[in-house]
């Protein structure tokens, strides 16, 4: 799913070393991720992050882990950049964007967070120290599962990337999305095949329709993850489990936006 066109001007305005057409498919991606997480190399100021929160919270709402130091760098081509400035920034923006309920930042190198890592991965964005995204994409290959997503941002222009795509298609993945100075790859999976321009399934609004003597929190609140959505007439969240905790809340389904049919009455 592509962001529309309010949310795209609004990450464009951001500083950040991604272009328009490259923060376009991170968001498409992220959109997909419809179980387990997303991981960043490399987050700067968020603007990739805000890419992929965003498009995460259009689609699944699945976690977007955002590592980085974001202490002063100086890149191999000697630029020197990130430190307190960028890193308020980068939290000013979670705020502004409203993300905060799906991005958690770890202030730590992509090998001290590998060392302790434990959880299976959806989607790899591999932005950080270019000098190390070969060491990077060995570190975090072992955790993308069988059809998950590799990204891998400036292969063509930098030699290490370069490297890191290589080694990634010797391994196995394959091309799957090219926008820029990214390549979207995919780990072997015969069961799960990419698809070009998928569509996310529809989402319902849920609102409140039990006793009025429920406590005034559950009344006024919508829902925790405010959709789920229906498959073969049945209602499935994204977390099953809040499913049922709102139906027993007195939680129905509301007349869907786009399909006009009516739940749950
Ligand atoms: C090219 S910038 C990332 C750009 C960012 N994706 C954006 O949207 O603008 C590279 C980032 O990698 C970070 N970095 C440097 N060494 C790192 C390491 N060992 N692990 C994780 N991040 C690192 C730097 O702090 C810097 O913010």
């Amino acid at each position: 799913m592509k962001p529309d066109k309010e949310t795209m001007t609004r990450i464009s305005a951001l500083k950040g070393w991604v272009d328009d057409g490259e923060c376009e498919l991170l968001y498409d991606i992220a959109s997909q991720i419809d179980d387990h997480c997303i991981v960043e190399i490399g987050s700067y100021r968020g603007k990739s992050t805000m890419a992929l929160a965003l498009g995460s919270k259009a689609g699944y709402a699945v976690e977007v882990f955002a590592i980085d130091p974001q202490v002063m760098f100086e890149s191999a081509a000697g630029t020197r950049f990130n430190g307190p400035r960028a890193k308020e920034e980068f939290f000013r923006n979670v705020v502004e964007f409203g993300v905060g309920d799906v991005v958690y930042v770890i202030n730590l190198t992509s090998a001290q967070v590998a060392r302790a890592w434990k959880l299976p991965i959806g989607f790899l964005f591999l932005d950080g120290d270019h000098e190390r995204a070969v060491e990077d994409f060995r570190l975090w290959d072992p955790y993308i599962v069988e059809g998950g997503l590799l990204g891998v941002h400036d292969f063509e222009t930098w030699e290490v990337p370069r490297l890191a795509y290589r080694e990634a298609l010797n391994a196995g993945y394959e091309e799957v999305e090219r926008m820029g100075g990214l390549a979207i790859l995919q780990k072997p999976n015969p069961r799960k095949k990419y698809i070009k321009n998928a569509k996310l399934p529809q989402w319902i609004p849920m609102v409140y329709k039990g006793p009025m003597n429920a406590p005034f929190s559950l009344r006024g609140q919508k829902s925790k993850r405010e959709y789920y959505r229906l498959e073969k007439g049945k209602p499935i969240s994204v977390r099953h489990e809040d499913a049922e905790f709102f139906e027993e809340q007195g939680f129905r389904q509301c007349k869907s936006e786009s399909s006009g049919a009516v739940n749950g009455e």
